[in-house]
């Protein structure tokens, strides 16, 4: 087995010679803003405005702000998208959000996004509009794939990993989509309606976390949040963002996100982007310039926008004389020249691919496949090639082959896309005979390749993307008769599942369906990052990043139609629903298997100081099985009872290698950030007094030790 942690070996230490490696260390914000100020002290009116309204799909970009002199500052380059660089080529297309997040690790957050940083930047773009990093709240959710999963913390801790990662190579994250932007049904037109413990405490989480990392950008949402526009809300934008959060990088709309000029101004919003859905479509740029005339927005509001968008360019360094030019896509022979960025990205993401599969089911032992194995059937269109081009959709919005990726504004051009099948093909050998049909409708085909085969591996998949959410939790193409007939066929039935989200799976207590996996969106990679688990070059460690409920009613949020409606779930967001409600799902928030077994000793709490608070748990982790393999253990926190919190919330994971039959340390540290609440009244996060629980397990669910400390 390749010991997982090797992941991080992989980054690239040097940009290949085609791109200029990035200058070290960001400038503070302090000195950012001294180089900015002394630039829009010499702008005009007119000038600042260009630099506050974007233009949007004009260049290779999907968005600049407007010239202003180039003497004075550059037009800046806004890409997106969260998982990589969008209609670019040459360029990786890796694993996204949700998927990464099944890792549970640090590291391969900080990869992801230092490889990302690093494309962004050889591509010449200023800005990269990603992360997406708002908690999955109801499985339907369109967008759910682009960000990292039902848990606040297991999305903060990603968002920060991923933001450093980004910036650390000079370019510009943007944390998206601020706030409360959870489907896509009616979502320029919508208003939810949050209270304000549970905005602080699950919506606006990840955002304080992408704030801390650095953020330069915050992306303001379509929707209304309690009847104000993301982008003109002034709560958001200014109370919370920058007098709570001390925010100093700048906010932009998503594109046509802005409904007003004067209200969004002085409410916060440093950059309109187009494609309106307000006025006219130079209006906010017309507008703004009057409204300063007229006093309605003050100079200094306006100077203060300007100053803000441009302190993002000087506090990434893009002033450097070795920022790349921009160079996005080369199909046109007359545009951009070709600039190639993957250096060795490849690795990175076959590698975090096999971290992040989620071994759901393994009876029998029936994986990893061992040399007893001579005939594998693949059954399900998912297992094959897309039967066009990869590419074929416009921003990947089709259903074709394996599923490796969502679809919108989110998705990369993939440069080449490892199928399963191609993936198994070459780990499995000469030796294998592999039979195969990708026909999901002919399930009489699909039982006889099946039959007699050593093991069967059936494929399934579930898309979803940007403008419109899931109709269903259903697999696609068939897929439940497919997986019921080649399960009839075969009793080493092994089901793989690509899908954006939970999949209802009435299939699940088929006694041959010996084995599941759950690879969820893999990239570019996907085919080889399967068959390093299928064949046991790495021992699964995935985790699953959101409840698989039995059944659709049992989620505590579905989408709505209405034009307001209310998150009055509250708190009880993912898997803290069904604890509090007692529901079982068929996979806990969590869970993941592994091809060998780890047992915890006790965990012990201590805390070294109560004021700050400062808590420390440790205890040990040992593999009980004959293979080396990685474990993620998970620390939850009951709070006192007084301070009316779910019944338990993650607020500490790892992940660490152990050798067969060795035993490692863990440790887990707890602060203000893990242990305090928003208190409505005071309007400041507090720490309640009581005792606290702090529980260790493999996943919510599977609680293997608990200690109490009392603050
Ligand atoms: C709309 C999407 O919501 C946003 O995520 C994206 O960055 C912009 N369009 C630009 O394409």
């Amino acid at each position: 087995m390749v010991p997982l942690k090797q992941v991080a070996l992989f980054i690239s230490c040097a940009a290949l010679g085609v791109q200029a490696a990035a200058s070290s260390d960001q400038l503070s914000w302090d000195k950012a803003y001294v180089k900015a100020k002394s630039v829009v002290d010499q702008m005009s009116i007119e000038q600042m405005v260009n630099l506050t309204t974007g233009a949007g799909w004009g260049s290779q970009c999907v968005g600049n702000t407007r010239p202003v002199d180039d003497d004075l500052f550059p037009v800046l380059c806004l890409q997106d998208g969260p998982i990589g660089v969008r209609l670019a080529n040459n360029v990786t297309a890796g694993l996204s959000g949700i998927t990464v997040a099944q890792t549970f690790d640090k590291a391969a957050f900080r990869d992801r996004g230092v490889y990302m940083g690093k494309e962004f930047r050889g591509k010449g773009i200023n800005v990269q509009l990603g992360p997406c990093i708002d908690p999955m709240r109801s499985p339907w959710a369109g967008r759910l794939w682009e960000a990292f999963g039902e848990d606040p913390y297991l999305a903060g801790v990603a968002t920060s990993e991923t933001v450093q990662g980004i910036q650390s190579q000079d370019v510009a994250a943007t944390i998206k989509h601020y706030i409360g932007n959870n489907q896509e049904t009616n979502r320029t037109t919508s208003s939810v309606v949050i209270d304000d413990r549970t905005l602080h405490e699950v919506w606006l989480y990840p955002y304080a976390r992408g704030i801390e990392a650095g953020s330069a950008m915050v992306m303001c949402s379509y929707n209304m949040l309690n009847g104000t526009y993301a982008c003109e809300n002034e709560y958001t934008l200014t109370t919370i963002l920058r007098d709570e959060l001390g925010f100093q990088g700048a906010t932009v709309a998503d594109w046509g996100a802005t409904h007003s000029t004067i209200d969004s101004a002085n409410a916060g919003l440093d950059l309109s982007m187009p494609v309106r859905i307000y006025e006219g479509e130079d209006d906010f740029a017309k507008n703004l310039t009057q409204a300063v005339k007229d006093g309605k927005v003050k100079k200094e509001r306006l100077a203060e926008m300007a100053t803000r968008v441009a302190a993002t360019y000087y506090k990434l360094k893009q002033d450097a004389s070795d920022f790349p030019d921009g160079a996005i896509n080369s199909t046109d022979p007359d545009s951009a020249p070709v600039v190639p960025v993957q250096d060795d990205h490849a690795k990175i993401v076959r590698d975090s691919g096999a971290a992040a599969v989620v071994l759901l089911r393994n009876e029998d032992n029936v994986l990893p496949l061992g040399d007893s194995i001579q005939k594998i059937a693949i059954v399900g269109s998912d297992g094959g090639p897309n039967p066009g081009d990869i590419n074929n959709c416009t921003d990947g919005a089709c259903d074709q082959g394996t599923l490796a990726m969502g679809y919108g504004s989110g998705v990369v051009t993939f440069p080449y896309l490892i199928s399963p099948k191609e993936g198994i093909e070459s780990a499995a050998g000469d030796n294998v005979e592999i039979t195969y049909t990708y026909d999901d409708y002919d399930l009489d085909k699909a039982a006889d390749i099946s039959k007699d085969a050593d093991v069967a591996l059936v494929f399934a998949n579930a898309i979803a993307g940007e403008g419109v959410d899931r109709a269903n939790l259903s697999l696609w193409h068939n897929g439940d008769d497919l997986i019921k007939a080649v399960a009839d066929a075969n009793e080493n039935t092994v089901v793989v599942i690509h899908a954006t989200g939970p999949v209802l799976m009435p299939w699940l207590d088929h006694p041959n369906i010996k084995a599941i996996l759950w690879p969820g969106l893999p990239g570019q990679e996907s085919g080889n990052s399967l068959a390093d688990v299928l064949f046991g070059k790495v021992n699964p460690s995935g985790r699953l990043t959101y409840t698989i409920a039995k059944n659709e009613e049992d989620y505590s949020a579905h989408i709505s139609k209405e034009a307001e409606f209310e998150y009055d779930e509250k708190l009880l967001v993912g898997y803290k629903w069904f604890e509090a409600k007692d529901i079982k799902p068929l996979f806990e928030f969590g869970f993941g298997l592994s091809y060998t077994t780890f047992d915890y000793s006790d965990v012990k709490a201590s805390v070294d100081d109560k004021e700050q608070p400062k808590v420390k748990a440790t205890l040990q982790v040992q593999n009980t099985g004959d293979v080396d393999g990685a474990e993620i253990p998970q620390a939850y926190i009951s709070f006192p009872e007084s301070a009316g919190e779910p019944p338990k919330l993650l607020r500490g994971f790892d992940k660490v290698d152990v050798k067969a039959g060795k035993k490692e340390n863990v440790s887990f540290e707890f602060g203000k950030t893990e242990l305090s609440i928003w208190d409505v009244s005071q309007r400041e996060w507090i720490v309640p007094s009581g005792e606290y629980t702090i529980h260790v397990g493999a996943s919510s669910s599977d609680i293997r030790t608990s200690a109490t400390f009392t603050l």
